[in-house]
């Protein structure tokens, strides 16, 4: 094909407008998922060591370069400082912390500022829900002492406190630690100027949702530094844009004990081939900044990655991971995320674990699932606080040991 002919090509993947898009379960089409079990060499993986040194490698790499692009090659170490301490925030129930960390290995590049509730009433250290926040650091509860998040000033105090339930977290003996999404880097397609992506040459470079996961590890490279939080019980946790970052954290980032994705939709949990509500055309046409440059091939070509979404899942294996849809996020496709939690069972299994532990989606507002959890909410596209408990009866029965009662 001469090389006008392919670069039209490429260039019309890039642009191509959204479709129509399918919202009648009768019209999905069929579609065949890859196998996760099977190598790129054909050879089947039937235990979990081969999985964890030959395919997670293998899967990880062709995520990486194909949809959500590659992150610094050597990460820098986090600068911080503890920038204030109340120890009597939210009429005493919590100690409210504040920390600037620097993502360049020094105290002049690029930041983030993070928000740390601890519970007053338990014993230290405690396990803690990670999570990035769409209004700045001051949307997530009205309390007046949280400095407004630079950038986001505009946004009213406390305005998401119904999506991030602080006293709830606090009350079950959880930190809750969140930081501005646009202190990594704005979301817009020119954003990375401003950002942590400082150069973008490459067309496997990362896209700004793995910028966001990427600040998610960094984010928990301070957690490991805080004597009060147990580092090894942290639980990421992302809604939509966010919850796709969230879930690349937890595939990427071992140490992230529990992955949290609540209406994650396209390019998170949803499956890429079933065509229903979103496709990756629409994530690529309207939003060409989360991924990276490889991703514009498959718009409307679905069918040639050589992955799909529940491959994604598969990856935070044998860590916990739960997948959440609602009802009215049609675009989401709930069925999808389902499909792809329960797709992913095959690798628990290797592990010994087990999944959802049913086979059809489960009643509304029922939530399934010991290592893989599932459940679909009435409602909107939205966190609420029935999503909230079903996280924290999730992470209490994987973090078990009962959080001992300060004397
Ligand atoms: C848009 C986008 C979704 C995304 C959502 C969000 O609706 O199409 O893929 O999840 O924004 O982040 O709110």
């Amino acid at each position: 094909m001469p090389l006008r002919m392919v670069c039209f090509l490429l260039f019309a993947g890039a642009v191509a407008p959204a479709r129509d898009r399918n919202y009648d379960e009768a019209k999905v089409s069929p579609y065949a998922l890859p196998d996760a079990l099977t190598l790129a060499s054909g050879e089947r993986v039937t235990d979990a060591q081969t999985w964890m040194k030959k395919r997670r490698p293998e899967l990880l790499e062709l995520f990486e370069s194909q949809m959500y692009g590659r992150s610094l090659a050597k990460t820098p170490r986090i600068e911080f400082e503890v920038t204030s301490l109340d120890a009597r925030a939210l009429d005493g129930k919590a100690t409210r912390e504040e920390v600037r960390i620097w993502l360049a290995g020094n105290k002049i590049g690029p930041r983030m500022d993070l928000l740390l509730y601890l519970p007053n009433a338990v014993s230290k250290p405690v396990p803690a829900f990670l999570g990035l926040n769409f209004g700045g650091n001051h949307s997530v509860s009205p309390d007046p002492g949280i400095k407004l998040s630079e950038g986001r000033a505009e946004t009213p105090r406390g305005r998401d406190a119904g999506c991030w339930q602080v006293e709830k977290i606090l009350a079950r003996g959880y930190a809750l630690a969140t930081v501005y999404y646009g202190d990594i880097e704005p979301d817009s397609s020119g954003g990375w100027k401003a950002g942590v992506r400082a150069t973008l040459r490459k067309p496997d470079d990362w896209g700004v949702i793995c910028a966001w996961a990427w600040g998610l590890s960094r984010a928990l490279d301070y957690l490991e530094e805080d004597q009060a939080i147990d580092a090894k019980r942290v639980a990421v946790m992302g809604h939509s844009r966010l919850g796709k970052a969230a879930l690349w954290a937890g595939a990427r980032d071992e140490r992230f004990a529990i992955t949290l994705s609540n209406n994650s939709g396209e390019g998170g949990a949803a499956l890429a081939r079933r065509n229903f509500g979103e496709t990756t055309a629409d994530l690529n046409y309207h939003f060409p900044h989360w991924f990276c440059g490889n991703f514009k091939q498959y718009s409307g070509r679905e069918e040639t990655l050589p992955f799909d979404q529940h491959d994604l899942i598969a990856l935070i294996a044998p860590r916990a991971v739960y997948v959440a849809s609602a009802v009215e996020d049609r675009q989401s496709d709930p069925h999808g995320e389902f499909l792809a939690a329960k797709n992913a069972e095959p690798v628990y299994r290797l592990f010994g674990k087990p999944g959802l532990g049913v086979d059809d989606m489960p009643a509304i507002n029922q939530s399934v699932g010991e290592f893989i959890g599932y459940h679909i909410r009435s409602g909107k596209h939205d966190v609420t606080e029935f999503d909230w408990e079903q996280y924290l009866n999730f992470a209490d029965r994987h973090f078990k040991a009962s959080i001992p009662k300060r004397q």
